[in-house]
């Protein structure tokens, strides 16, 4: 079993003056969703998500050593210009993980980072970009310590990831990954995302996500509230149950490619996420009209056609529009014809499955 203590290095066989590194990193869409957490970002609940392909981060890392060595010392660039208001999070980052990359101080650090999707989305940065920072400060280690393995790159990389943004640690790696542990999924640790381990059926092979961005606004109650509002929540503890069969479902449903149950599983998960915020205290709800209009006409379709298309939600207001390849045309004109009208200025991302972050 690992512990956090693992992942503390002990001594650098090598030393290193300046350098530069490029990782990208994708977003991830839950199926069964982390919602309520532990001290130090660990979940509450085991979660299982498909990883991205094109809603990426890409972020340069230049590192150059310094003088003084008391202090953390970066720029951060967004799109190429310096964006001070990122920094207090990045500085939270580098000072809850400096106790694993003991190296951090010594270091000023040039921090250059864009993402693929527009920002003002909705759809959450986090991930995809504390994955692609812990995917750089990884590259660096391993100069450092020549000697690490590639399990131990990747573990460490998804741990480090789990403490800037707990879903981030399942952007590290695809196409389907697990994070928290479950009795029944083999090598599964609340520390860090694993590869499912299990055979996926052809069905869920490119599975595809079609996110129709409903409100591009501002979160009004942020996921960090959310998550500390499972404390002392009514239905916390049956959700934690639930979220533990549902995963439990998915691991055979992966299996014998059943996508009818499939659905069933994903779209009342996203519900359930929902319902917790509904019923929270202070309670508050994060989907709009357009939310709503598009769930009941994916259902009325589905009944209509038997096209296995459903929707699944994250904590905002956008839909995420889940189907197989096989269905790919029928479903983007049903998304045309029937669901664009929905969308802020009728946008949507077309995105489908993807294997995790690159070195570039
Ligand atoms: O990683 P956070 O703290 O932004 O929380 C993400 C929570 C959900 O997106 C709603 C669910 C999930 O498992 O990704």
């Amino acid at each position: 079993m690992f512990t956090a203590a693992d992942f503390i290095p002990k001594t650098y066989s090598s030393t290193v003056e300046n350098g530069n590194f490029e990782w990208s990193a994708p977003s991830n869409i839950a199926l069964v969703k982390y919602w309520g957490k532990k001290d130090n970002q660990i979940p509450a609940n085991p979660s299982v998500s498909f990883t991205l392909n094109k809603c990426k981060t890409v972020t340069k890392l230049a590192f150059a050593k310094k003088e003084n060595q008391v202090s953390f010392s970066f720029d951060l660039l967004f799109e190429g210009k310096p964006k001070e208001d990122f920094k207090p999070k990045i500085r939270k980052f580098l000072e809850r993980i400096e106790v694993y990359l003991p190296f951090l101080k010594d270091y000023h650090f040039t921090i250059d980072t864009q993402n693929t999707f527009p920002h003002s989305s909705g759809i959450a940065s986090s991930a995809s970009g504390m994955a692609a920072l812990a995917m750089n400060f990884m590259s660096l280690e391993k100069l450092l310590n020549p000697e690490i393995t590639d399990d131990y790159f990747y573990q460490k990389a998804s741990f480090l990831a789990r403490l800037g943004s707990g879903s981030a640690c399942r952007s590290v790696k695809g196409n389907v990954v697990v994070w928290g542990t479950q009795k029944n999924i083999k090598g599964s640790t609340d520390l860090f995302g694993v590869a499912f381990p299990y055979t996926i059926h052809e069905n869920f092979q490119n599975y595809q996500d079609t996110i129709l961005l409903v409100d591009k606004g501002e979160k009004q109650v942020s996921s960090t509230v959310g998550h500390d509002l499972m404390h002392h929540h009514p239905y916390a503890y049956s959700r934690f149950v639930q979220a533990h069969e549902n995963l439990d479902q998915l691991t055979a449903i992966f299996e014998n490619g059943n996508v009818a149950e499939f659905i069933k599983v994903v779209e009342s998960e996203a519900l359930t996420l929902h319902a917790m915020m509904m019923t929270s205290m202070p309670y508050y709800i994060l989907m709009k009209p357009n939310t709503l209009q598009i769930i009941n006409t994916i259902w009325k379709f589905r009944n209509e056609t038997n096209v296995p298309v459903c929707f699944t939600l994250d904590a905002g207001a956008n839909v995420h529009v889940l189907y197989p390849e096989n269905v790919k045309e029928k479903v983007l004109q049903f998304i045309q014809d029937e669901l664009v009208g929905f969308c802020q200025n009728g946008q949507y991302i077309c995105d489908e499955i993807g294997a995790g972050a690159i070195a570039l």
